[in-house]
């Protein structure tokens, strides 16, 4: 497997962050080897409906998915950005298996734990799948993507993962992503689509406390990774909705007035009651949006695959020249 350097900067990070007028901590931290397990068991909570409209859109579209990789080419490479346990992916593995397909499969992610326990289950599970892992943050891993031009490249980036960019930082992504790409590419891409808000809420709002989990683990890796203090039991996970932009927003707040040391940058952050730390956002979508989004990073759209509900779709998209 090959790993590749991950950005430094992680102290950096968190401490323009805690220090900014309105607090804020990066989810792109989210995911150590205990965040990446923790997401796993948010991913399978019924109340997060995002995983199981995602696996219905690829049951239903495997095929008509094939099709539209295989128009331009016979063969091809599929790169999974962000690749988690590749729960979702493993549906259209299987599918190209049965069609005989000659295909090679690039899961990325970030946790290195995630990549070579998907490795692993994939030698067990679909031995015939040709396979090759890549540890990284997808940022830095995106100017490899273009280095093998000879064989067509499908991207998948999945699960609503382009909703924890904010605008700017998405359309910067998408654009290096598209120059990465050669004309033939084409990258599959999920958007959770706006829906009735409770819906949304309860995703992030989960009675098993995950989510809350998930969020205070970078409290907990700040501590173990920074030499902090904070105490885990004084913040609690707070999650807002705006129907009308479709952002919803994920808040660690402080239950009291109190301070935390952090020994690696030799500085003390001072929390007043109620005071929040901004910790994701996770942006939900309509199709103007989406079409909108494709035409300005250089994209057309291609095809659309929905669930049964139209709670979610894969938007497949190709370069325009
Ligand atoms: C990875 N990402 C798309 C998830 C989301 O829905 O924004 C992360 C997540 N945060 C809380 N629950 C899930």
């Amino acid at each position: 497997m090959e790993k590749i350097a991950l950005q430094q900067g992680f102290a950096k990070d968190v401490l323009d962050g805690l220090t900014a007028e309105k607090k804020y901590l990066s989810s792109k931290y989210f995911y150590n080897d205990r965040g990446s397990k923790i997401f796993r068991d948010i991913m399978r909570m019924p109340e997060y409906y995002l995983t199981d409209c995602e696996l219905e859109i690829f049951k239903t579209h495997k095929d008509a998915m094939l099709k539209a990789f295989t128009e331009n080419a016979t063969r091809f490479e599929l790169l999974e950005l962000g690749a988690g346990d590749g729960l979702k992916t493993k549906i259209l593995l299987k599918h190209f298996l049965s069609k005989a397909i000659d295909f090679k499969y690039a899961p990325i992610d970030i946790s290195e734990e995630a990549v070579k326990t998907l490795i692993n289950d994939l030698e067990k599970e679909l031995p015939a799948v040709k396979t090759e892992g890549l540890v990284g943050d997808y940022f830095n891993l995106i100017s490899n993507i273009g280095m093998n031009g000879y064989t067509k490249k499908v991207i998948l980036f999945l699960g609503s993962n382009i909703g924890n960019f904010d605008e700017p930082t998405a359309l910067h992504f998408l654009k290096q992503l598209r120059s990465a790409m050669n004309p033939q590419d084409q990258l599959l891409i999920g958007f959770d689509l706006k829906k009735d808000p409770q819906l949304i809420l309860n995703a992030y709002n989960d009675p098993h406390g995950h989510t809350a989990a998930f969020n205070l683990n970078l409290l907990q890796r700040i501590n173990d990774e920074l030499h902090a203090d904070f105490n885990l039991t004084n913040f609690a996970h707070r999650e807002e909705y705006n129907p009308e932009t479709g952002t919803a927003r994920s808040f660690l707040v402080s239950l009291k007035k109190q301070q935390v040391t952090i020994n690696e940058t030799e500085t003390t952050i001072r929390f007043e009651k109620d005071e929040k730390i901004f910790m994701e956002m996770s942006q939900k979508y309509d199709m103007q949006m989406i079409n909108n989004l494709a035409t300005r990073s250089g994209f057309e759209v291609e095809n659309n695959f929905f669930d049964s509900r139209e709670y979610f779709v894969n938007s497949l998209w190709e370069r325009r020249s």
